[in-house]
C-alpha cells in the first residue's frame, strides 16, 4: 500500500444542484433495467447461503473491494452474517487469507443486487458502503449512489446504514438525498481510524496520505414503500 493517495479533484463548489431533482426522478419512476443473469446466480447462492443461518442478523459490505472490510466485519461480529458484494472479479480474486465462515464474498452488480435483496425482503441489520467510487466530476453525479435510480432501493432495506468516504461533498450530498427520501436528519462527520484499525485498503491508504476522512450514520427502518411502483403487480 502506497503512502500517497491524490485528493479529490471536482468541479464542484458545493452539493450539484442538480441533486434535488435527480432524486426526485428516483422517488418518481421505478427502476427497469433487468436484471443480469450473473447478479441473480450470486444472489440466489447468497440466498442458500443465509437459509443455512436461520435467524442471523445480516450485515451488507456494497462495494467491498478485495473484501478485506467484509472479513474484518465478520471477525468483530461473530454472530452476523457478513456478505461483501462488489462486480470487479480481480478485485475479489486477490487472495486476502481466509474467510471466516460467518463471511461470503460475491460478484454481483449491485444495482441488481439491492433490488432482489429487497424484493426478498431482506431486513440487514448494517448496511456499510465503504469509500464508493466518488464520480467527484459534476457530470458524473448520476453515478453517485445518491444520484442513481437505486437510491430509494439502497434506503427502503433499512438497518443502520454507514457510509464512508474522503470527499466530505460525497457525504453532504447523501445526507440532502436521505433527507429529501425519508425526511431524515443525518451529518457528515469526521471518521478517526482509532489506533490505526482501517476497515478498508482505501481507508488506509487515504488516511496515510493526510487525507480527511468523513462518514454518516444513520438508522433506518425497513420501508419497501418508499421504492417507487413498490406493491404494484
Ligand atoms: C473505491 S472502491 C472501494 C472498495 C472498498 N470498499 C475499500 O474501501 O477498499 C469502490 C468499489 O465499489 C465497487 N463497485 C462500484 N460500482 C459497483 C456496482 N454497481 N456493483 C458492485 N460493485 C461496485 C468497485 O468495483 C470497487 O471495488
Amino acid at each position: 500500500m502506497h503512502a500517497s493517495s491524490r485528493s479529490i479533484a471536482t468541479n464542484q463548489t458545493g452539493p450539484h444542484e442538480d441533486l434535488g431533482r435527480r432524486v426526485a426522478r428516483a422517488l418518481e419512476h421505478p427502476l427497469r433495467k433487468p436484471v443480469a443473469e450473473h447478479t441473480r446466480t450470486a444472489f440466489e447462492s447468497a440466498r442458500a447461503w443465509l437459509a443455512a443461518r436461520p435467524g442471523v442478523p445480516l450485515v451488507l459490505d456494497a462495494g467491498c473491494g478485495v473484501g478485506l472490510s467484509t472479513r474484518r466485519l465478520a471477525w468483530r461480529l461473530p454472530d452476523h452474517a457478513v456478505i461483501g458484494v462488489d462486480r470487479s472479479e480481480s478485485r475479489l480474486s486477490r487472495e486476502h487469507g481466509p474467510l471466516p465462515d460467518n463471511a461470503l464474498l460475491l460478484r454481483a452488480d449491485l444495482v441488481d443486487f439491492w433490488r432482489l435483496a429487497l424484493e426478498d425482503g431482506w431486513r440487514p441489520v448494517r448496511h456499510y458502503l465503504l469509500y464508493p467510487n466518488p464520480y467527484p466530476k459534476a457530470a458524473h453525479l448520476k453515478m453517485r449512489w445518491h444520484g442513481h435510480p437505486v437510491l430509494p432501493v439502497i434506503l427502503a432495506l433499512g438497518g443502520r446504514l454507514e457510509l464512508r468516504s474522503n470527499w466530505r461533498l460525497y457525504v453532504e450530498e447523501f445526507a440532502l438525498a436521505l433527507t429529501q427520501v425519508c425526511g431524515r436528519e443525518a451529518t457528515a462527520v469526521p471518521h478517526e481510524p482509532i489506533d490505526d484499525d482501517y476497515l478498508t485498503p482505501f481507508e488506509q491508504k487515504y488516511h496515510a496520505s493526510g487525507q480527511e476522512l468523513w462518514k454518516l450514520v444513520v438508522d433506518l427502518p425497513h420501508e419497501p414503500g418508499l421504492v417507487p411502483g413498490w406493491g404494484d403487480a
